[in-house]
């Protein structure tokens, strides 16, 4: 999907020219996928654009690199004043929002402790993740012949830039073979998650979704559509899951701030009904959340200005 360009980038503590927002080659970075970023969405809402949940992605960002042993520079606060100002700078009323914390040009080799932390934030418009069509039609899945990395190989509970190679390997593999996402199962053979999305399940009256110790990433639109079910009446409960439960389930879909919410329609060519109540009730219910448009949950778009 490609980038376009807006006016600022903000590095380091300024906004600086779109084109000007460039590093060396010898980022410490890009060899050793030592970053952490995020990856959130800014809506139209009534009262100009909002960040949805942009302090619990901030809070995220840190946390990943509290895994890795970094030191970012600027605190949530600052960071979360940035960004805002960063989105403002676009003039759009919704885009999507990359912040990462990187390890920059000076060092090289595999202790990252002398190394300098940059952080960047960049914005631009961004559709539908997984196709305009991914609520409505479904996606289809396979089951990917990579596995998840662990806890204790490269814990997935950080989003650094290294962890996406796991990621993108799966997500290449799926597209070749004529699918539109990959399931990824972890080293003990339970659902972790997909390549950029949290996996929930319907059965028998409930809803699942693995949970981080399953080796899915703590996704902030997981626990957002946690919330939102429970709210709608539905029992919903973040448990393990075994692939043939993907098989069998009632309905599936994906959530994630790229993907929003969006129904799947078959596992290995095994067909899913969908667009499923459960999955049409809550992506509707998500995209008013979102917009700012229910009250109770108002504090979770964050205005850009
Ligand atoms: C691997 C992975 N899992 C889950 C998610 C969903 O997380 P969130 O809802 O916080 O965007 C993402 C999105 O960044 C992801 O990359």
């Amino acid at each position: 999907m490609p980038i376009t360009p807006t006016p600022k980038i903000w590095m380091n503590g300024r906004l600086v020219d779109w084109a000007d927002a460039t590093i060396h080659v010898g980022t410490h970075t890009l060899h050793y996928g030592t970053g952490v970023f995020e990856g959130i969405r800014a809506y139209e809402t009534a009262d100009g654009p909002a960040v949805f949940r942009l302090t619990d992605h901030i809070v995220r960002l840190h946390n990943s690199a509290r895994i890795l042993g970094m030191d970012i520079p600027y605190t949530v606060d600052e960071l979360v004043a940035a960004t805002k100002e960063t989105v403002a700078s676009t003039g759009l009323p919704a885009c999507y929002v990359r912040p990462i914390a990187f390890y920059g040009y000076g060092e090289m080799g595999l202790n990252t402790m002398p190394c300098s932390v940059e952080v960047a934030i960049m914005c631009w418009p961004w559709g539908a993740y997984l196709g305009d069509d991914a609520l409505t039609k479904g996606v289809r899945l396979k089951i990917s012949s990579w596995t998840r990395h662990d806890h204790n190989t490269m814990p997935p509970a950080a989003k650094t830039t290294g962890n996406y190679v796991n990621s993108s390997l799966a997500k290449v593999e799926a597209l070749r073979a004529g699918y539109d996402e990959a399931v990824m199962l972890a080293g003990n053979g339970l659902v972790a998650e997909c390549s950029g999305e949290n996996v929930f399940v319907a059965r028998h009256d409930r809803l699942i979704t693995p949970p981080l110790s399953a080796g899915a990433l703590e996704g902030i639109t997981q626990h957002t559509v946690l919330t939102l079910a429970r709210d709608l009446g539905f029992e919903a409960v973040c448990d393990n899951l075994a692939r043939s439960d993907l098989y069998i389930a009632d309905e599936m879909f994906l959530v994630g701030t790229a993907a929003e919410v969006s129904s799947v329609s078959s596992v290995d060519d095994r067909s899913i009904p969908c667009p499923g109540p459960k999955t049409l009730a809550i992506a509707e219910l998500y995209g008013r959340v979102v917009r700012g448009q229910i009250d109770r949950y108002r504090a979770w778009c964050e205005p850009a200005i």
